[in-house]
């Protein structure tokens, strides 16, 4: 039986998480030819993709899904029954940072793929296309070839590389009309035939020449690059905006101006309290080991930096605060604006919120955070601190009798907010710091506010 033939028409997706999630809603409302299901071990994970009530927010998502869902798109826990009539599986399992043995705190944690793929050889009963749809460091596809076809069933498993360049909060946006597709296989026939197979799902909405292909190790490694490259010009940017607040220059001014250069582009050179998301630090981290595990050490330093760079962003984000407010935040109540990663999420994986949190926990401050989709997520990563912070969803109520905003999340709503209002019921002096530069400074100096950004000279009122 030859299963990864071009007309394959059962397509399985492990992992019913950001990644999987949303991609497999793309594929299915674009390609009603073909079934696509999604499984995940976490229960509750599944029963919310199957209401109207999805575990991720991602603005649009819900529509796409409605479009596909119980047509041609099935979200499931049985893993094993879907496995068995699957042609194509697509892993979107989870590949954390290592938090334990060799390689902690850089190398990816490949438990759950390791264990996905040996049950997909436990249960596999034809030949199957395995498309690798999480982050992975590179080879780990050979790695997993060589689990899957150790098998004695005399079953072909054809592993690709098709990594995921969509950003979240913009996620439906991004797959509809991709810059690129990207889909590693090897080189043999079979592997060549695989390729067609999965180019062919693409081919329904996307243009052929956006689909590019590589050998599997590239495609591994473009990925990881990819967001190297675009962490890299936000710490870029965040080493000058430290520069800028010494010296009488605006970081918005110096990014406009070196962004019109087109060689440079204007995109991600926001200067900012951190970037976060599950994405760029892990990359990163995965690269500089890799580079390490080679013995190359300039290689991994160079990139190493960009994540300590965005640690120091971080850190004199808070350390600012704290010098600005008389030197102590103890007992002083401070709203956070903000805990997602990025505005239009509720993720808030590696989100610099997160950081700035614990830091004036540990400054015994009185935290206040609020944000629109986040505070569910936020109890997660505070659990070990829930009795130090308080969580409204108002940012009103949460500015009310505090001596300073921090800004930490871009939300759209925080530019719209009644400040006069929000001023009047603080303490004073009151002090705002702008860590995504998004506010009208100007115009809350002028209302009586301190206000601290980014990459610019404060305004000051003593
Ligand atoms: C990223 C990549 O963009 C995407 O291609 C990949 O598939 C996954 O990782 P994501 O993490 O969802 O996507 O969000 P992104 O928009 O890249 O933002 C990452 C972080 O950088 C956020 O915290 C964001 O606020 C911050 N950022 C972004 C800045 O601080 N300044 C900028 O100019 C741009
Ligand atoms: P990503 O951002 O990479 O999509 P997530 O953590 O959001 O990562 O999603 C990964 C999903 O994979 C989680 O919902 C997790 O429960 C699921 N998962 C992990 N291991 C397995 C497995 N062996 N079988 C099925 N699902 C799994």
């Amino acid at each position: 039986m030859e299963s990864n033939a071009k007309n394959a028409r059962n397509i399985l997706c492990i992992g019913a998480g950001y990644v999987g999630g949303p991609t497999m809603a793309m594929i299915a409302a674009r390609c009603p030819q073909y079934k696509v299901t999604v499984v995940d071990i976490n229960a509750s994970r599944i029963s919310a993709w199957n209401s109207d009530n999805l575990p991720i927010y991602e603005p649009g998502l819900l529509g796409v899904v409605k479009e596909a869902r119980g047509r041609n798109l099935f979200f499931s826990t049985d893993v094993e029954a879907a496995i068995k009539e699957a042609d194509i599986i697509f892993v979107s399992v989870n590949t954390p940072t290592k938090t334990f043995g060799g390689g902690a705190g850089k190398a990816a944690d490949l438990q759950y793929w390791e264990k996905t793929a040996r049950m997909i050889v436990r249960v596999s009963t034809a030949d199957k296309i395995i498309v690798e749809k999480s982050t992975l460091p590179v080879r780990t596809a050979a790695a997993m070839s060589r689990i899957l076809n150790a098998n004695d069933k005399g079953i072909r498993f054809e592993v690709l590389s098709n990594p995921e360049f969509l950003a979240e909060g913009t996620a439906v946006a991004d797959m509809q009309n991709p810059d690129r597709v990207l889909i590693g296989a090897q080189g043999t026939p079979a592997g060549i035939k695989a390729l067609d197979a999965i180019v062919e799902i693409y081919a329904n909405w996307v243009e052929r020449d956006k689909i590019i292909t590589s050998n599997v190790w590239s495609a591994e490694l473009s990925k990881l690059v990819a967001n190297a490259f675009l962490a890299q010009r936000i710490s870029s940017i965040n080493s000058i905006s430290v520069l800028c607040e010494k010296t009488e220059a605006d970081v918005a001014e110096v990014s406009r101006a070196i962004g019109m250069d087109s060689r440079i582009g204007s995109r991600f050179l926001s200067s900012s309290v951190g970037f976060g998301g599950s994405c760029f630090q892990k990359d990163i981290l995965n690269l500089v080991y890799i580079a390490e595990s080679y013995g190359l050490d300039e290689v991994a330093r160079y990139w190493e930096s960009v994540v300590l760079m965005n640690n120091y962003q971080k850190r004199r984000f808070v350390s600012n605060m704290i010098s600005t407010m008389f030197n102590t935040v103890a007992d002083k109540r401070i709203a956070v604006f903000g805990f997602a990663f990025k505005a239009d999420t509720g993720d808030t994986r590696e989100s610099p919120a997160i950081d700035v949190v614990k830091q004036l926990i540990e400054e015994r401050a009185r935290v206040v955070i609020t944000d629109p989709e986040a505070l569910d997520n936020a109890k997660i990563d505070l659990a070990g601190c829930l009795d130090k912070v308080e969580m409204l969803s108002d940012p009103y109520a949460a500015a009310q009798g505090a001596h300073a905003i921090a800004i930490c999340t871009e939300w759209q709503q925080y530019r719209e907010l009644d400040y006069k209002k929000i001023f009047d019921s603080m303490e004073k002096p009151a002090f705002i710091f702008d860590g995504r530069n998004v506010l009208d400074h100007k115009k809350l100096f002028d209302m009586g506010f301190n206000v601290f950004s980014i990459g610019k000279p404060a305004l000051k009122h003593f």
